[in-house]
């Protein structure tokens, strides 16, 4: 199966899985969308009340504000792929449990699978604490660092900075590395 068939596959099962509690209050499941042939994969937290609402990612302010962020680092949203690291939204937007998180764990790998970005950035400390599980945001973020033949950009969440007005300049910053990076992955 090529990639966009596995996505398409994935997509599918997300949309009626039933591993963990989420699923009782979800409204939909929001598996990820983009490019399956995308070099940079961000992965956020779990979907928002908006996500729920139309099953797709990043679609609320946070995500309002990752266009923008996106937009002023040369990229565009349909280049890239987006998803999360919980297919369904915590009710409240509660954090993701542990045994939600491991239920949840084997769509994003068949997802990282399929299309084998060369960069992954994480968007908030769940998703970095996927492949970074030792490391504080405070020290890492916007920083590229190699886990397991992967380049892994952690980023403060955008939700966080809507939040912390301090930290939007730091975010900007951060994903203005994002090129450059790009750069630094293609040339292996
Ligand atoms: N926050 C996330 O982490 N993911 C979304 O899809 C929306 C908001």
């Amino acid at each position: 199966m090529n990639a966009e068939d596995v996505l398409t596959q994935i997509a599918a099962e997300v949309s009626v899985c039933t591993k963990c509690v989420l699923h009782y209050s979800r409204k939909h499941a929001v598996p990820g969308e983009g490019r399956p042939d995308a070099e940079i994969m961000f992965i956020g937290e779990g979907p928002g009340f908006y996500e729920n609402e139309q099953g797709r990612p990043f679609v609320g302010p946070a995500g309002k504000f990752l266009d923008e962020l996106l937009q002023r680092a040369g990229l565009k949203r349909e280049d890239v792929f987006i998803t999360n690291v919980v297919k369904c939204r915590p009710p409240g937007n509660r954090d993701p449990q542990p045994e939600e998180l491991v239920a949840c764990d084997d769509y994003l790998e068949r997802q990282l699978q399929a299309i084998n970005p060369r960069i992954i950035v994480t968007l908030g400390r769940f998703s970095m604490a996927k492949f970074l599980p030792n490391a504080r945001i405070s020290d890492v973020h916007g920083k590229a660092l190699w886990v397991n033949g992967r380049l892994i950009v952690p980023m403060y969440h955008p939700a966080a900075a809507l939040h912390q007005p301090s930290l939007k300049a730091t975010v900007i910053e951060d994903f203005s590395r994002l090129p450059a990076y790009l750069e630094m992955a293609r040339q292996g």
